[in-house]
C-alpha cells in the first residue's frame, strides 16, 4: 500500500470511530444506572473474571462476596487508569491541532468519554460502598500514578493503553455469560463501557502505529523496556490491592480465618487481578498482532519473559 492510500485508510478509520461514538453514546443515569441499586444477593463480577475457582477454601456465598469486593476494585482500577489515559490522549491530540481535523475530533470524543467513564466508576465505587461492609480501601493516588506513567515514553504508554482498552472487550464478553446470579446493573456497566471502549482501542492502535513510525530503532528499544517497567508498576499496584482486599475479606466475612487461609485468599485475589488487568490483555490476539508488527523478535522475547514472571 502506498503512503497516500495508507493516510486515507487511517483517516477513514478515525471517521468511523466518530460515527460509532455518536451512535452508541450513553448517559450515566439515563442508560446505565436507571435508578437501580446494587444488591448483595448478586455477583458483581462473573466467575471467569473473579476466578471464583481459585478461592478453594470459600463457600459459594463467600465467593459471591469476593466478586463484590473485586467489583468495587474494578471500578477503582478503571478510575485510576483512565486518568492517565485521558491525559495522554489530550497530549497526543496536539499532533492533530493543525492537521487532520477528523483525527482531532475522534480524540476529543475519546477524552470526553474517558472523563464520563471516570465519573461512572466513582459513582459505582460509592454505590457498592453503600451495600458492602465498612473498611474497604483503595489507597492509590490517581494523579501520582498518572504523573509516574506519563513520565515514560509515549510508545510505552500507548502500548499499555491498548492492552487495557482491549481487555475491557474481553471482560464484557465474559460478563454476557449466562449466569443468573450476575448483577444486571454490573452487567450494564460492562456493556456500556465496552460500547465506547471499542472505539478507543482502534484509536490507540492508530496513534501507536503513527507515533511508532517517527521513532528510531534505539528509541523504540528503550521504549520496550519502559513498557515492561509500566507492566511491573501495574503489578505492584495489584499486589498491594490484593493484600488490601484479602485483608478486608478476612476482617468482614463473619468467621475466623487462620493465617494460612488468609494468605491463600490474598494469593487468589492477586491471581484474579493479574488475570483481569495484565494477562487478559497481553494474551489478546489483536494486542499480540499489533505489538509484534512494531517490535523485533528479541524485544518480543523480553516482553514475554517479563510477563512470565507475573504468574
Ligand atoms: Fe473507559
Ligand atoms: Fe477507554
Amino acid at each position: 500500500m502506498n503512503l497516500i492510500s495508507n493516510i486515507r485508510d487511517s483517516s477513514d478509520r478515525y471517521a468511523r470511530c466518530i460515527q460509532t461514538s455518536k451512535r452508541v453514546r450513553w448517559d450515566i443515569d439515563k442508560d446505565v444506572i436507571r435508578g437501580r441499586k446494587f444488591d448483595t444477593a448478586h455477583k458483581f463480577l462473573p466467575d471467569g473474571l473473579s476466578l471464583a475457582d481459585a478461592f478453594t477454601t470459600l463457600s459459594a456465598d463467600e465467593k459471591r462476596f469476593v466478586s463484590q469486593i473485586q467489583g468495587r476494585t474494578y471500578a477503582n482500577f478503571f478510575g485510576l487508569v483512565e486518568r492517565f489515559i485521558n491525559a495522554k490522549v489530550l497530549e497526543l491530540s496536539e499532533d492533530h491541532w493543525f492537521g487532520d481535523q477528523v483525527a482531532l475530533e475522534a480524540l476529543v470524543r475519546f477524552s470526553d468519554e474517558e472523563l464520563k467513564h471516570q465519573a461512572l466508576f466513582r459513582l459505582v465505587d460509592a454505590m457498592v460502598g453503600d451495600v458492602l461492609p465498612r473498611g474497604y480501601r483503595f489507597d492509590v493516588d490517581h494523579n501520582e500514578v498518572a504523573h509516574a506513567v506519563l513520565g515514560k515514553s509515549t510508545w510505552a504508554v500507548l502500548g499499555l493503553t491498548l492492552d487495557i482498552e482491549l481487555f475491557t472487550q474481553l471482560h464484557y464478553r465474559q460478563s454476557i455469560d449466562a449466569d443468573p446470579q450476575l448483577s444486571e446493573l454490573f452487567k450494564d456497566v460492562f456493556l456500556f463501557h465496552w460500547k465506547e471502549e471499542s472505539q478507543h482501542a482502534i484509536l490507540d492502535e492508530l496513534e501507536w502505529v503513527r507515533h511508532d513510525a517517527g521513532l528510531t530503532a534505539e528509541k523504540r528499544d528503550s521504549a520496550v523496556d519502559e513498557f515492561i517497567e509500566l507492566v511491573a508498576a501495574v503489578d505492584g499496584i495489584l499486589q498491594a490491592q490484593a493484600k488490601a482486599d484479602g485483608g478486608y475479606f478476612t476482617a468482614t466475612c463473619g468467621r475466623a480465618v487462620h493465617e494460612a487461609e488468609a494468605r491463600a485468599i490474598e494469593a487468589a485475589f492477586l491471581k484474579a487481578y493479574r488475570w483481569q488487568y495484565i494477562h487478559s490483555g497481553a494474551q489478546h490476539p489483536h494486542f499480540g498482532k499489533v505489538l509484534s508488527s512494531l517490535i523485533t523478535e528479541d524485544q518480543g522475547r523480553r516482553i514475554q519473559s517479563a510477563l512470565a514472571t507475573l504468574h
